[in-house]
């Protein structure tokens, strides 16, 4: 079992360095080899996916990632951007699959922004399609038409990219409450026209279960007026960035969060659901849970080990019951704990 170990920028390396201590204590046979990706990697060699990484990632089962990005980097050309590292890896690997929990931990219920009776027992799952869509369709660019300055990206599918997702999605339904609800945007973009007559024809080799078409900008309304009416969400890259940023933050705690971008083989990158907090970065108070949940559905999709998963996922659950907060989900009454302290609170929990 190779892991690529990519801690990144920001607060990467602190909360990568719990989620990599939560691993050795399991005992399972992990191999792990760290590597560059982001930001520093473009400060260390030009390139925010260098070959070296490149190497290391396509030889590993799969990819933990910390976290990309930060202020330095953003005024980069768009080649030295850290971002760009992320979606080369993504389309590199061919992670076509991202499935975004997100779960409300009944003892974070009072970190939502909305009424408790709202989010109470909150979960769904949102997969949004990584590899496609406006994000690298081209044609693409800024340039010079009729004396000023013009600026597009194209937004495509290919019928058998919705046809992959969608079956990821009824197979996770599958796993669920038998719901999916595809979102689009059929009454404008033809593109999405094709997404959802592509959806209802999948939805027949899935009897047992349910599709539901929503248009995105209802979506967007229906998660915070209703969540709990949802169980899948299945959509295309741009909307599902917008709405998974959207459910996550129904749960009051990005930090929480973990994250599975997988191929068509279960090979994955994990990663946490938040992004470099350069705010936070190096003080040691950052969330390490989104992290080491992510190690945890590492071992359930890519290496098949549930039990391993069960065990990381309780005991995170216990350090919450403990009262232990990192700043991001502190409450008065709770115990304020930092980055290390809690990474220690979860290797005695396991
Ligand atoms: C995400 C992020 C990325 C995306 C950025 C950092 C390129 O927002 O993983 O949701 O837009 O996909
Ligand atoms: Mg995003």
């Amino acid at each position: 079992m190779k892991i690529c170990v990519l801690p990144g920028d920001g607060i990467g390396p602190e909360i990568m360095a719990e989620a990599v201590r939560v691993l050795k204590a399991l005992d399972l046979k992990l191999e792990m080899e760290e590597a560059l990706l982001g930001g520093c990697a473009v400060d260390a060699a030009k390139d925010p996916f260098p070959e070296a990484t490149q190497a290391l990632a396509k030889a590993a089962d799969a990819v933990l990632l910390g976290a990309v990005g930060g202020p330095q980097w953003d005024n980069n050309p768009r080649e030295l951007r850290p971002e760009r590292g992320l979606l080369r890896i993504r389309k590199d690997l061919g992670l076509f699959a991202n499935l975004r929990p997100a779960i409300l931990y009944p003892e974070l219920a009072n970190a939502s922004t909305l009424k408790p009776e709202v989010v109470a027992g909150l979960d769904i799952l949102i997969v949004r399609e990584l590899t496609g869509d406006i994000y690298f369709g081209q044609p693409r660019g800024i340039e010079l038409r009729d004396g000023e300055r013009y600026g597009y990206n194209t937004m495509h599918y290919t019928e058998s990219e919705i046809r992959r997702i969608l079956r990821v999605a009824f197979d996770a339904a599958r796993k669920r409450n038998r719901k999916v609800c595809s979102v689009d945007k059929m009454n404008v973009l033809e593109c999405t026209q094709l997404w959802r007559d592509v959806a209802t024809e999948t939805a027949k080799e899935y009897p047992d279960v349910e599709l539901s078409h929503m248009l995105v900008d209802n979506a967007a309304m229906q998660l915070v007026k209703n969540p709990k009416q949802f169980d899948v969400m299945v959509t295309g890259n741009m909307f599902g960035d917008i709405l998974s940023d959207e459910a996550s933050m129904l749960t009051g705690s990005i930090g929480m969060l973990p994250s599975a971008s997988l191929d068509a083989d279960n090979k994955g990158l994990y990663e946490p659901s938040h992004g470099s907090a350069p705010d936070i970065a190096g003080k040691g108070v950052a969330n390490p849970l989104a992290t080491i949940l992510s190690a945890a559905m590492m071992l359930r999709y890519t290496f098949g080990n549930e039990e391993s998963a069960q065990r990381i996922e309780a005991a995170v659950k216990k350090v919450l019951a403990q009262g232990l907060r990192t700043g991001d989900i502190y409450e008065p009454g709770t115990t304020r704990v930092g980055t290390r302290e809690m990474g220690d609170a979860v290797l005695a929990a396991l």
